[in-house]
């Protein structure tokens, strides 16, 4: 079976260098795994989300929503606005539920004007997602302007985190299908 994976970037215009940053992780993972990927954005949400509960959200939020719970791994990015994640993007997140990414592998992506704001992955994308008690892979990933051009990631130390990152998910993949497998093996005997 081919792993779940949901990338969701929180860019809320196209071209999107966030947007390429999720894409280049998941065509790594790609590499390394079979995938069923689905890549969704904040313009893929579209008009209409600053509602205030989930029920209220217009179709194409809430089936983001469903997406990002249902995945078997995440792929997350966010623009950096004003030194943190954009509010748009968390108040997305918002809506996802409290229990719904237990263990779930993610990484962890930003894009910002500049180098100045590379930690925002470790100080607010991180603990986000350590309140829903995901399992973030170690190596986050955060690229500045100069880093993403023409639709690809530019910088070859950032391709390194990239790969990095993408292989720590595999991992955390093949260790969430073994400690499935494990209990359902010795049930057969
Ligand atoms: C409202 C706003 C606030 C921003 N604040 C920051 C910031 O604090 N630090 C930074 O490095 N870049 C900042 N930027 C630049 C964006 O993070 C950067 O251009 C990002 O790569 C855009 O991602 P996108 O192409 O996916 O939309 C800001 C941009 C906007 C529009």
């Amino acid at each position: 079976m081919p792993t779940r994976i949901v990338a969701f970037s929180g860019n809320t215009r196209r071209p999107s260098r966030t947007r390429t940053l999720v894409e280049a992780v998941a065509s790594e993972v790609a590499r390394l795994r079979p995938i069923e990927l689905k890549i969704y954005d904040l313009v893929d949400a579209g008009t209409g989300i600053a509602v205030e509960s989930r029920s209220a959200l217009p179709l194409p939020a809430a089936r983001i929503v469903e997406a990002i719970e249902g995945a078997d791994a995440l792929i997350i990015g966010s623009p950096v606005y004003k030194g943190s994640y954009s509010g748009l993007f968390k108040h997305l997140i918002d809506f996802v539920g409290p229990e719904a990414l237990i263990g779930k592998p993610v990484v962890l992506t930003a894009t910002g004007g500049g180098p100045r704001h590379a930690l925002v992955v470790e100080y607010s994308l991180r603990p986000l997602f350590g309140f829903f008690s995901a399992q973030t892979v170690p190596t986050s990933v955060y690229a500045g302007d100069t880093e993403i051009a023409d639709g690809r990631v530019a910088d070859e130390l950032v391709r390194a985190r990239v790969a990095q990152a993408a292989g720590e998910l595999a991992r955390l993949i093949d260790a969430a299908a073994l400690s499935e497998a494990l209990p359902r093996a010795a049930a057969a005997r």
